[in-house]
């Protein structure tokens, strides 16, 4: 019996990547056994920034179509595109009803972006709302994801207790769920930065789209350093330090194995390695996904996802309006 609920999105943003698979969907992977699970493409959260309409009904289709690839079970986890469920942005609104101007201002991802582009849209501040309305609507108890969204998952607890305070209990308290290795897995050519699906130079970025060819370029050219021994040291030595997380996370092996395993080895022997081991997971997946990608049986997933959480979010948000006088 399977008590404890988790949820988690991704954005239908450039190409899936390494970051996201090692970040949040392999997590999903490992917990679907244990925990009942909802898995969703965030294609709202993908509209705060423009995207070509075409490119972007592709792209929504090639996501869920690469998640399944990634071993995510659709007999196990409720699958589902957020915008087919209308009631999401509906409880959405009612939740930025209650949420104070200067908690959304706050978030960190809302003040970097909104630094990048003048004209950003409203949508970039009511972003980590609508993704509120994702986690509370359905009582989930564990939201893995990535670190970057851990203080989005934060404010969606403390947007859950102040409605509770003020109206009476009608959330579950959601906690953010880190997978301790991958939790943040960094961009190959400049490892302080996150690896990005919206990276525009993609050398340092691996799509789960890659061909093997260019994923052995990508991590035989990857950034290191001059110290020369295959170490886990995140301040000193970044690049190592992300190939060791990346290794680890893949092959099911501790850091210190590896480093054992490697001591007295270069970085070219480590590296060709480490390409190996990514490109042979990544070529796997790519091979579920073309068996699935086209196929009637991902449309009956889609709509079976759809109608069960509509059912779950047309509940809540009913709860939601009696609780606020509607
Ligand atoms: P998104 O699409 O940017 O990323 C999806 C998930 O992947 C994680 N991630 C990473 N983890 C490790 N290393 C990286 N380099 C890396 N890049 C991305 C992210 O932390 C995330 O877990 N706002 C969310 C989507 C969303 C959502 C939600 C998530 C919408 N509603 C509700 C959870 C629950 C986003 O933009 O993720």
């Amino acid at each position: 019996m399977k008590d404890k609920k988790i949820i988690t999105g991704l954005k239908p943003t450039g190409d899936l990547t390494l970051g996201n698979y090692i970040g949040a969907i392999k997590q999903m992977v490992d917990m679907q056994d244990k925990y009942e699970s909802y898995l969703f493409i965030a294609d709202l959260h993908a509209l705060t920034v423009y995207q070509d309409p075409q490119e972007l009904k592709t792209r929504i289709r090639k996501f869920i179509a690469m998640y399944i690839a990634c071993g995510i079970d659709p007999s196990k986890n409720i699958i589902y595109i957020q915008s087919k469920n209308e009631y999401i942005p509906a409880i959405s609104y009612l939740l930025e009803c209650s949420t104070p101007y200067g908690e959304a201002s706050r978030m960190i991802q809302f003040k970097e972006k909104s630094k990048e582009n003048a004209s950003f849209s409203v949508g970039l501040l009511t972003y980590p709302i609508l993704m509120a309305a994702d986690i509370l609507y359905c009582d989930c108890d564990y939201v893995p994801v990535g670190i970057d969204q851990k203080q989005h998952v934060e404010l969606a607890r403390n947007i859950a207790q102040r409605f509770n305070n003020k109206y009476g209990y009608t959330f579950n308290l959601p906690k953010p769920l880190l997978s301790k290795e991958g939790m943040k897995i960094y961009d190959l050519k400049n490892p302080l930065k996150k690896m990005s699906k919206s990276e525009e130079n993609p050398v340092g970025v691996i799509s789960l789209f890659d061909s093997v060819d260019d994923i052995v370029s990508k991590i035989m050219s990857s950034t290191t350093d001059s110290i020369g021994t295959v170490k886990y040291d995140q301040k000193n030595q970044p690049g190592i330090s992300n190939l060791l997380n990346i290794t680890s996370v893949l092959t099911n092996t501790d850091i210190d194995s590896l480093e054992k395993q490697f001591a007295n080895k270069g970085y070219s022997e480590f590296k060709k390695y480490v390409a190996e081991v990514v490109s042979k997971h990544i070529e796997a997946i790519q091979n579920k996904y073309y068996e699935i990608v086209n196929s009637d049986y991902l449309d009956e997933v889609l709509s079976q996802g759809a109608e069960l959480s509509k059912k779950i979010a047309k509940e809540k948000y009913e709860l939601i309006k009696e609780r606020m006088g509607l």
